[in-house]
Protein backbone atom coordinates (compact mmCIF):
# COMPACT_ATOMS: atom_id res chain seq x y z
CA UNK A 1 0.00 0.00 0.00
CA UNK A 2 1.42 3.25 -0.63
CA UNK A 3 -0.19 6.48 0.83
CA UNK A 4 2.21 8.86 -0.46
CA UNK A 5 1.58 7.92 -4.35
CA UNK A 6 2.00 11.69 -6.10
CA UNK A 7 0.13 12.69 -9.16
CA UNK A 8 2.44 14.36 -11.88
CA UNK A 9 0.74 18.05 -12.60
CA UNK A 10 1.88 19.12 -15.21
CA UNK A 11 1.62 23.02 -15.02
CA UNK A 12 1.85 23.55 -18.84
CA UNK A 13 -1.11 21.75 -19.44
CA UNK A 14 -4.21 23.60 -20.03
CA UNK A 15 -7.89 22.76 -19.44
CA UNK A 16 -9.11 24.51 -22.63
CA UNK A 17 -10.65 26.99 -20.42
CA UNK A 18 -10.73 31.29 -21.62
CA UNK A 19 -8.07 32.80 -19.62
CA UNK A 20 -9.64 36.28 -18.96
CA UNK A 21 -10.37 36.60 -15.31
CA UNK A 22 -8.38 39.55 -13.91
CA UNK A 23 -7.98 40.88 -10.01
CA UNK A 24 -11.21 42.70 -9.94
CA UNK A 25 -13.18 39.82 -11.18
CA UNK A 26 -11.82 37.42 -8.79
CA UNK A 27 -12.59 40.08 -6.30
CA UNK A 28 -16.00 40.26 -7.03
CA UNK A 29 -16.03 36.32 -7.34
CA UNK A 30 -14.25 36.48 -4.05
CA UNK A 31 -17.00 38.74 -2.39
CA UNK A 32 -19.92 37.02 -3.72
CA UNK A 33 -18.61 33.66 -2.03
CA UNK A 34 -17.69 35.29 1.30
CA UNK A 35 -20.23 37.60 2.14
CA UNK A 36 -23.63 35.99 3.25
CA UNK A 37 -25.06 34.30 6.24
CA UNK A 38 -22.14 34.95 8.15
CA UNK A 39 -23.05 38.87 8.66
CA UNK A 40 -26.48 38.95 7.61
CA UNK A 41 -27.99 35.92 10.24
CA UNK A 42 -24.57 34.78 12.50
CA UNK A 43 -23.83 37.76 14.28
CA UNK A 44 -27.06 37.38 16.03
CA UNK A 45 -26.68 34.28 17.82
CA UNK A 46 -22.83 34.89 18.36
CA UNK A 47 -22.95 38.58 19.81
CA UNK A 48 -26.44 37.17 22.03
CA UNK A 49 -24.56 34.26 23.05
CA UNK A 50 -20.77 34.59 22.85
CA UNK A 51 -18.75 38.03 22.19
CA UNK A 52 -22.12 40.70 23.33
CA UNK A 53 -20.74 43.75 21.74
CA UNK A 54 -17.05 42.61 21.68
CA UNK A 55 -18.75 40.04 18.17
CA UNK A 56 -16.39 43.25 16.38
CA UNK A 57 -12.97 42.09 17.89
CA UNK A 58 -14.32 38.22 17.06
CA UNK A 59 -14.20 39.00 13.64
CA UNK A 60 -10.72 41.10 14.14
CA UNK A 61 -9.25 37.11 15.82
CA UNK A 62 -11.28 35.40 13.31
CA UNK A 63 -9.85 37.52 10.19
CA UNK A 64 -6.19 37.36 11.50
CA UNK A 65 -6.29 33.56 11.13
CA UNK A 66 -8.12 33.48 7.64
CA UNK A 67 -5.43 35.85 6.40
CA UNK A 68 -2.80 33.82 7.43
CA UNK A 69 -3.74 30.65 6.18
CA UNK A 70 -5.27 32.86 2.97
CA UNK A 71 -1.35 33.59 2.47
CA UNK A 72 0.26 29.84 2.80
CA UNK A 73 -2.91 29.43 0.11
CA UNK A 74 -2.15 32.15 -1.72
CA UNK A 75 1.38 30.90 -2.83
CA UNK A 76 -0.14 27.42 -3.60
CA UNK A 77 -2.29 29.34 -6.43
CA UNK A 78 0.58 31.49 -7.55
CA UNK A 79 2.94 28.52 -7.78
CA UNK A 80 0.41 25.40 -8.71
CA UNK A 81 -2.39 26.84 -10.13
CA UNK A 82 -4.76 24.09 -11.41
CA UNK A 83 -7.72 22.63 -11.35
CA UNK A 84 -9.12 21.26 -7.96
CA UNK A 85 -7.54 24.28 -5.71
CA UNK A 86 -6.60 22.38 -2.37
CA UNK A 87 -7.57 19.18 -3.26
CA UNK A 88 -5.26 19.70 -6.69
CA UNK A 89 -2.29 20.93 -4.11
CA UNK A 90 -1.78 18.16 -1.18
CA UNK A 91 -2.03 15.94 -4.09
CA UNK A 92 1.13 17.74 -5.45
CA UNK A 93 3.24 17.81 -2.07
CA UNK A 94 1.91 14.89 0.07
CA UNK A 95 0.21 12.75 -2.17
CA UNK A 96 -2.91 10.72 -2.52
CA UNK A 97 -3.95 10.24 0.83
CA UNK A 98 -3.89 13.69 2.69
CA UNK A 99 -5.24 14.85 -0.93
CA UNK A 100 -8.31 12.72 -0.10
CA UNK A 101 -8.14 14.15 3.13
CA UNK A 102 -8.50 17.21 1.91
CA UNK A 103 -10.70 16.54 -0.69
CA UNK A 104 -12.92 15.43 1.68
CA UNK A 105 -13.16 18.05 4.05
CA UNK A 106 -13.53 20.81 1.40
CA UNK A 107 -16.57 18.43 0.30
CA UNK A 108 -17.73 18.43 3.67
CA UNK A 109 -16.97 22.46 3.89
CA UNK A 110 -18.83 23.09 1.11
CA UNK A 111 -21.66 20.55 2.01
CA UNK A 112 -22.53 22.04 5.03
CA UNK A 113 -21.80 25.98 3.88
CA UNK A 114 -24.80 24.85 1.18
CA UNK A 115 -26.99 23.92 4.39
CA UNK A 116 -25.64 27.06 6.53
CA UNK A 117 -26.51 29.43 3.80
CA UNK A 118 -30.10 28.15 3.09
CA UNK A 119 -30.78 27.71 6.73
CA UNK A 120 -29.50 31.57 7.20
CA UNK A 121 -31.99 31.83 4.48
CA UNK A 122 -34.86 30.48 5.80
CA UNK A 123 -34.55 32.90 8.74
CA UNK A 124 -34.39 35.72 6.47
CA UNK A 125 -37.72 34.42 4.60
CA UNK A 126 -39.62 33.90 8.05
CA UNK A 127 -38.47 36.96 9.18
CA UNK A 128 -40.00 38.44 6.26
CA UNK A 129 -42.91 36.58 6.44
CA UNK A 130 -43.61 37.31 9.87
CA UNK A 131 -42.99 41.15 9.45
CA UNK A 132 -46.05 40.63 7.08
CA UNK A 133 -47.83 38.56 9.54
CA UNK A 134 -47.77 35.52 7.77
CA UNK A 135 -46.40 32.44 9.96
CA UNK A 136 -45.51 28.55 9.44
CA UNK A 137 -46.55 25.84 11.84
CA UNK A 138 -43.90 26.43 14.77
CA UNK A 139 -42.80 22.94 14.38
CA UNK A 140 -41.17 23.44 10.73
CA UNK A 141 -39.68 26.32 11.64
CA UNK A 142 -36.78 25.06 12.39
CA UNK A 143 -33.79 22.36 12.83
CA UNK A 144 -34.86 19.14 15.53
CA UNK A 145 -34.89 20.14 18.87
CA UNK A 146 -37.56 18.26 20.93
CA UNK A 147 -37.30 20.73 23.62
CA UNK A 148 -37.62 24.00 21.55
CA UNK A 149 -40.76 21.95 19.41
CA UNK A 150 -39.49 22.35 15.94
CA UNK A 151 -38.39 19.51 14.34
CA UNK A 152 -37.57 20.30 10.75
CA UNK A 153 -36.60 23.50 8.58
CA UNK A 154 -38.97 23.12 5.79
CA UNK A 155 -38.17 26.39 4.33
CA UNK A 156 -34.27 24.92 3.69
CA UNK A 157 -35.44 21.97 2.98
CA UNK A 158 -37.60 24.16 0.05
CA UNK A 159 -34.13 25.76 -1.23
CA UNK A 160 -31.97 23.28 -0.95
CA UNK A 161 -34.81 21.72 -3.58
CA UNK A 162 -34.75 24.38 -5.78
CA UNK A 163 -30.71 24.96 -5.79
CA UNK A 164 -30.29 21.51 -6.69
CA UNK A 165 -32.64 21.36 -9.29
CA UNK A 166 -31.16 24.60 -10.85
CA UNK A 167 -27.80 23.84 -10.87
CA UNK A 168 -28.54 20.46 -12.03
CA UNK A 169 -29.65 22.42 -15.28
CA UNK A 170 -28.29 25.66 -15.64
CA UNK A 171 -26.15 26.52 -13.20
CA UNK A 172 -23.70 28.89 -15.45
CA UNK A 173 -26.79 31.66 -16.17
CA UNK A 174 -27.65 31.94 -12.33
CA UNK A 175 -23.65 32.11 -11.75
CA UNK A 176 -23.47 35.59 -13.90
CA UNK A 177 -25.64 37.07 -11.82
CA UNK A 178 -23.13 36.83 -8.89
CA UNK A 179 -21.54 40.08 -10.32
CA UNK A 180 -25.18 42.00 -10.04
CA UNK A 181 -25.88 40.28 -6.67
CA UNK A 182 -22.41 41.71 -5.24
CA UNK A 183 -23.70 45.20 -6.17
CA UNK A 184 -27.03 44.43 -4.13
CA UNK A 185 -24.83 42.87 -1.28
CA UNK A 186 -22.55 46.47 -0.68
CA UNK A 187 -25.88 48.22 -1.60
CA UNK A 188 -27.69 47.00 1.68
CA UNK A 189 -24.79 47.02 3.76
CA UNK A 190 -24.12 50.98 3.28
CA UNK A 191 -27.85 51.32 3.48
CA UNK A 192 -27.38 49.31 6.81
CA UNK A 193 -24.64 51.79 7.95
CA UNK A 194 -25.36 55.18 6.43
CA UNK A 195 -29.04 54.74 8.19
CA UNK A 196 -27.75 53.09 11.42
CA UNK A 197 -25.19 55.17 12.54
CA UNK A 198 -27.41 57.58 13.35
CA UNK A 199 -29.15 55.15 15.86
CA UNK A 200 -26.60 53.98 17.38
CA UNK A 201 -25.92 54.56 21.33
CA UNK A 202 -22.76 54.04 23.03
CA UNK A 203 -23.97 52.90 25.95
CA UNK A 204 -25.02 49.81 24.20
CA UNK A 205 -21.91 48.72 23.70
CA UNK A 206 -21.21 48.74 27.74
CA UNK A 207 -20.22 46.14 29.05
CA UNK A 208 -18.69 45.77 26.14
CA UNK A 209 -16.85 42.36 27.03
CA UNK A 210 -19.93 40.51 28.96
CA UNK A 211 -18.64 36.77 28.34
CA UNK A 212 -15.10 37.69 28.88
CA UNK A 213 -12.06 37.15 26.51
CA UNK A 214 -13.04 33.50 26.10
CA UNK A 215 -16.06 34.77 24.51
CA UNK A 216 -14.32 36.58 22.41
CA UNK A 217 -12.90 33.84 21.04
CA UNK A 218 -15.96 31.60 21.02
CA UNK A 219 -17.62 34.03 18.49
CA UNK A 220 -14.13 33.89 16.54
CA UNK A 221 -14.58 30.54 16.82
CA UNK A 222 -17.92 30.38 15.14
CA UNK A 223 -17.77 34.16 12.91
CA UNK A 224 -15.02 32.35 11.00
CA UNK A 225 -17.75 31.08 8.86
CA UNK A 226 -17.95 34.64 7.47
CA UNK A 227 -14.88 34.41 5.65
CA UNK A 228 -15.20 31.09 4.13
CA UNK A 229 -15.50 31.32 0.49
CA UNK A 230 -12.16 33.03 -0.40
CA UNK A 231 -10.92 29.34 -1.63
CA UNK A 232 -13.63 29.57 -4.08
CA UNK A 233 -10.86 32.66 -5.97
CA UNK A 234 -8.31 29.46 -5.96
CA UNK A 235 -10.61 27.36 -7.52
CA UNK A 236 -10.75 29.65 -10.50
CA UNK A 237 -6.93 29.52 -10.79
CA UNK A 238 -7.67 27.69 -14.79
CA UNK A 239 -9.43 30.76 -16.32
CA UNK A 240 -7.35 33.36 -14.82
CA UNK A 241 -4.96 35.52 -16.92
CA UNK A 242 -1.87 36.17 -15.16
CA UNK A 243 -2.43 33.61 -12.21
CA UNK A 244 0.62 34.08 -10.81
CA UNK A 245 -0.07 37.68 -9.13
CA UNK A 246 -4.04 38.00 -9.78
CA UNK A 247 -4.95 34.78 -7.79
CA UNK A 248 -2.89 36.30 -4.61
CA UNK A 249 -4.41 39.37 -5.21
CA UNK A 250 -7.85 38.01 -5.33
CA UNK A 251 -7.53 36.35 -2.10
CA UNK A 252 -6.21 38.56 0.23
CA UNK A 253 -7.92 41.58 -1.52
CA UNK A 254 -11.71 40.00 -0.96
CA UNK A 255 -10.25 38.82 2.37
CA UNK A 256 -9.69 42.38 3.76
CA UNK A 257 -13.18 44.19 1.89
CA UNK A 258 -15.01 41.42 3.96
CA UNK A 259 -13.05 42.54 7.37
CA UNK A 260 -13.79 45.80 7.00
CA UNK A 261 -17.46 45.65 6.38
CA UNK A 262 -17.73 42.80 8.72
CA UNK A 263 -15.94 45.59 12.12
CA UNK A 264 -18.12 48.53 11.08
CA UNK A 265 -21.33 46.48 10.33
CA UNK A 266 -20.93 44.42 13.94
CA UNK A 267 -19.99 47.60 15.52
CA UNK A 268 -23.15 49.54 14.44
CA UNK A 269 -25.39 46.00 15.32
CA UNK A 270 -24.57 45.86 18.66
CA UNK A 271 -24.53 49.90 18.59
CA UNK A 272 -28.23 49.61 18.11
CA UNK A 273 -29.45 47.16 19.59
CA UNK A 274 -28.76 45.39 23.22
CA UNK A 275 -26.58 42.44 22.33
CA UNK A 276 -29.22 40.86 24.75
CA UNK A 277 -31.91 41.40 22.33
CA UNK A 278 -30.51 40.36 19.10
CA UNK A 279 -30.63 36.21 19.31
CA UNK A 280 -32.74 36.68 15.65
CA UNK A 281 -32.54 34.74 12.79
CA UNK A 282 -32.37 37.67 10.18
CA UNK A 283 -30.40 40.57 12.92
CA UNK A 284 -29.52 43.30 9.96
CA UNK A 285 -32.90 43.96 9.09
CA UNK A 286 -34.56 43.08 12.81
CA UNK A 287 -32.10 46.22 13.45
CA UNK A 288 -33.99 48.42 11.15
CA UNK A 289 -37.24 47.20 12.46
CA UNK A 290 -35.88 47.80 16.04
CA UNK A 291 -35.37 51.59 15.00
CA UNK A 292 -38.63 51.76 13.58
CA UNK A 293 -37.56 51.91 9.73
CA UNK A 294 -39.88 48.81 8.78
CA UNK A 295 -39.14 49.64 5.14
CA UNK A 296 -35.62 49.67 5.15
CA UNK A 297 -35.58 46.57 7.00
CA UNK A 298 -37.74 44.92 4.19
CA UNK A 299 -35.55 46.54 1.95
CA UNK A 300 -32.39 44.91 3.38
CA UNK A 301 -34.12 41.48 4.35
CA UNK A 302 -34.93 41.13 0.25
CA UNK A 303 -31.72 42.16 -0.94
CA UNK A 304 -30.70 39.42 1.71
CA UNK A 305 -33.05 36.87 0.32
CA UNK A 306 -31.76 37.61 -3.26
CA UNK A 307 -28.07 37.38 -2.29
CA UNK A 308 -28.09 34.29 0.28
CA UNK A 309 -29.91 32.72 -2.74
CA UNK A 310 -26.99 33.01 -4.97
CA UNK A 311 -24.12 32.45 -2.26
CA UNK A 312 -25.89 28.82 -2.18
CA UNK A 313 -26.16 28.19 -5.82
CA UNK A 314 -22.53 29.13 -5.97
CA UNK A 315 -21.47 27.11 -3.40
CA UNK A 316 -23.31 24.17 -4.93
CA UNK A 317 -21.89 24.81 -7.79
CA UNK A 318 -18.53 24.33 -6.73
CA UNK A 319 -19.75 21.15 -4.81
CA UNK A 320 -20.79 19.12 -7.40
CA UNK A 321 -17.41 20.16 -9.47
CA UNK A 322 -15.59 18.91 -6.54
CA UNK A 323 -17.27 15.53 -6.31
CA UNK A 324 -17.18 15.20 -10.15
CA UNK A 325 -12.96 15.83 -9.75
CA UNK A 326 -12.99 13.87 -7.26
CA UNK A 327 -15.28 11.01 -8.62
CA UNK A 328 -12.59 11.17 -11.54
CA UNK A 329 -10.09 10.76 -10.20
CA UNK A 330 -11.26 7.62 -8.88
CA UNK A 331 -11.83 8.15 -5.25
CA UNK A 332 -15.32 8.25 -5.07
CA UNK A 333 -17.64 6.11 -7.14
CA UNK A 334 -17.90 6.53 -11.08
CA UNK A 335 -21.54 7.64 -11.52
CA UNK A 336 -20.41 10.92 -10.25
CA UNK A 337 -18.76 11.46 -13.54
CA UNK A 338 -21.84 11.36 -15.58
CA UNK A 339 -22.39 14.32 -17.55
CA UNK A 340 -25.77 15.28 -18.38
CA UNK A 341 -25.80 15.14 -22.00
CA UNK A 342 -28.43 17.72 -22.60
CA UNK A 343 -27.20 20.18 -19.96
CA UNK A 344 -23.60 19.48 -19.68
CA UNK A 345 -23.57 19.20 -16.54
CA UNK A 346 -22.78 17.17 -13.43
CA UNK A 347 -25.96 16.17 -13.04
CA UNK A 348 -25.86 13.10 -10.47
CA UNK A 349 -23.03 14.76 -8.44
CA UNK A 350 -25.39 17.68 -7.77
CA UNK A 351 -28.01 15.28 -6.96
CA UNK A 352 -25.86 13.48 -4.46
CA UNK A 353 -24.75 16.81 -2.79
CA UNK A 354 -28.14 17.85 -2.89
CA UNK A 355 -29.52 14.85 -0.72
CA UNK A 356 -26.95 15.77 1.47
CA UNK A 357 -27.60 18.94 2.15
CA UNK A 358 -30.99 19.08 2.08
CA UNK A 359 -30.22 16.53 5.13
CA UNK A 360 -28.21 18.78 6.99
CA UNK A 361 -30.34 22.11 6.18
CA UNK A 362 -33.03 20.54 7.74
CA UNK A 363 -32.36 18.75 11.13
CA UNK A 364 -29.54 20.82 12.29
CA UNK A 365 -30.06 24.71 14.00
CA UNK A 366 -27.58 27.44 12.11
CA UNK A 367 -25.20 27.37 14.26
CA UNK A 368 -23.71 23.77 14.81
CA UNK A 369 -24.04 23.67 10.91
CA UNK A 370 -21.60 26.91 10.58
CA UNK A 371 -19.26 25.27 13.70
CA UNK A 372 -19.55 22.33 11.53
CA UNK A 373 -18.52 24.12 8.81
CA UNK A 374 -15.48 25.89 10.59
CA UNK A 375 -13.76 22.60 11.64
CA UNK A 376 -13.76 21.12 8.21
CA UNK A 377 -12.41 24.00 7.36
CA UNK A 378 -10.02 24.63 9.76
CA UNK A 379 -8.80 21.58 9.17
CA UNK A 380 -8.00 21.35 6.05
CA UNK A 381 -6.59 24.98 6.50
CA UNK A 382 -4.01 23.48 8.52
CA UNK A 383 -3.02 20.92 5.66
CA UNK A 384 -2.54 23.71 3.57
CA UNK A 385 -0.22 25.49 5.84
CA UNK A 386 1.65 22.19 6.77
CA UNK A 387 1.75 21.58 2.74
CA UNK A 388 3.48 25.11 2.33
CA UNK A 389 6.21 23.78 4.29
CA UNK A 390 6.77 20.80 2.01
CA UNK A 391 6.03 22.77 -1.20
CA UNK A 392 8.99 24.83 -0.01
CA UNK A 393 11.09 21.75 1.13
CA UNK A 394 10.43 20.09 -2.32
CA UNK A 395 10.79 23.08 -5.32
CA UNK A 396 12.43 26.04 -2.57
CA UNK A 397 11.44 29.30 -2.81
CA UNK A 398 9.13 31.21 -4.77
CA UNK A 399 10.50 32.27 -8.31
CA UNK A 400 10.14 36.66 -9.14
CA UNK A 401 6.65 36.91 -9.82
CA UNK A 402 5.40 34.20 -7.80
CA UNK A 403 3.44 34.79 -4.67
CA UNK A 404 5.90 34.71 -1.33
CA UNK A 405 4.39 33.43 2.05
CA UNK A 406 7.03 36.05 4.21
CA UNK A 407 8.67 34.46 7.15
CA UNK A 408 8.62 30.67 6.46
CA UNK A 409 8.55 28.38 8.38
CA UNK A 410 7.28 31.00 11.14
CA UNK A 411 4.04 32.45 9.64
CA UNK A 412 2.75 29.29 8.58
CA UNK A 413 3.22 27.71 12.27
CA UNK A 414 1.49 30.50 13.88
CA UNK A 415 -1.12 29.64 11.03
CA UNK A 416 -1.33 26.01 12.10
CA UNK A 417 -1.60 27.10 15.73
CA UNK A 418 -4.28 29.58 15.33
CA UNK A 419 -6.58 27.52 13.32
CA UNK A 420 -6.09 24.63 16.20
CA UNK A 421 -7.13 27.10 18.56
CA UNK A 422 -10.33 28.28 17.13
CA UNK A 423 -11.09 24.26 16.82
CA UNK A 424 -10.52 23.86 20.49
CA UNK A 425 -13.57 26.13 20.99
CA UNK A 426 -16.06 23.91 19.31
CA UNK A 427 -18.99 22.68 20.74
CA UNK A 428 -18.71 18.69 21.82
CA UNK A 429 -20.87 17.89 19.44
CA UNK A 430 -19.60 19.64 16.42
CA UNK A 431 -16.35 17.55 17.59
CA UNK A 432 -18.43 14.37 17.59
CA UNK A 433 -19.82 14.77 13.89
CA UNK A 434 -16.53 15.86 12.96
CA UNK A 435 -15.13 12.89 14.22
CA UNK A 436 -18.05 10.58 12.69
CA UNK A 437 -17.33 12.29 9.34
CA UNK A 438 -13.44 11.64 9.27
CA UNK A 439 -14.14 8.39 10.31
CA UNK A 440 -16.30 7.73 7.42
CA UNK A 441 -13.75 9.29 5.24
CA UNK A 442 -11.20 6.76 6.34
CA UNK A 443 -13.37 3.79 5.52
CA UNK A 444 -14.15 5.08 1.96
CA UNK A 445 -10.73 5.63 1.29
CA UNK A 446 -9.65 2.27 2.27
CA UNK A 447 -12.76 0.73 1.21
CA UNK A 448 -13.46 2.18 -2.06
CA UNK A 449 -10.98 5.17 -2.94
CA UNK A 450 -7.57 3.26 -2.34
CA UNK A 451 -8.60 0.61 -4.79
CA UNK A 452 -10.71 2.47 -7.39
CA UNK A 453 -8.16 5.20 -7.61
CA UNK A 454 -6.86 6.16 -11.43
CA UNK A 455 -2.99 5.92 -9.56
CA UNK A 456 -3.86 2.38 -10.11
CA UNK A 457 -2.87 1.97 -13.70
N1 LIG B 1 -18.88 33.05 4.18
C1 LIG B 1 -20.09 32.53 3.68
C2 LIG B 1 -21.26 33.12 4.39
O1 LIG B 1 -21.08 33.84 5.34
C3 LIG B 1 -20.11 31.05 3.78
O2 LIG B 1 -22.38 32.88 3.98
Amino acid sequence: MDLFRKKEINLNQTSGMKKDLKTTDLIMLGIGAIIGTGIFVVTGVAANQNAGPALSLSFVLAAIVVILSGLSFAEFASRVPVIGGPYAYLYVVFGEFAAWLTGWLLIGEFLLAVSSVASGWSGYVQGFLQSLGVGLPHALTGGYNSENGTYIDLIAVLVVIFVTYIVSLEAKKALRLNNLMVFVKFGIIALFIVVGIFFVKPENWQPFTPFGFSGVLDGAALVFFAFLGFDSVAMAAEEVKNPQKDVPRGIIGSILIATALYIIVTLILTGIVPYTELGVTDPVAFAMRYVGHGTIGAIIAVGAILTLLTVTISMMYSLARLLFAVSKDGLLPKFMTEIDEKHRTPRKATYVAGVAALFFAGFFPLNILAELTNIMALTYLMLVSLGLLKLRKMFGKPKAGEFKVPFVPILPLISILTCFILMLRLQPITWLVFGIVMVLGLIIYFGYGYKHSKMNE
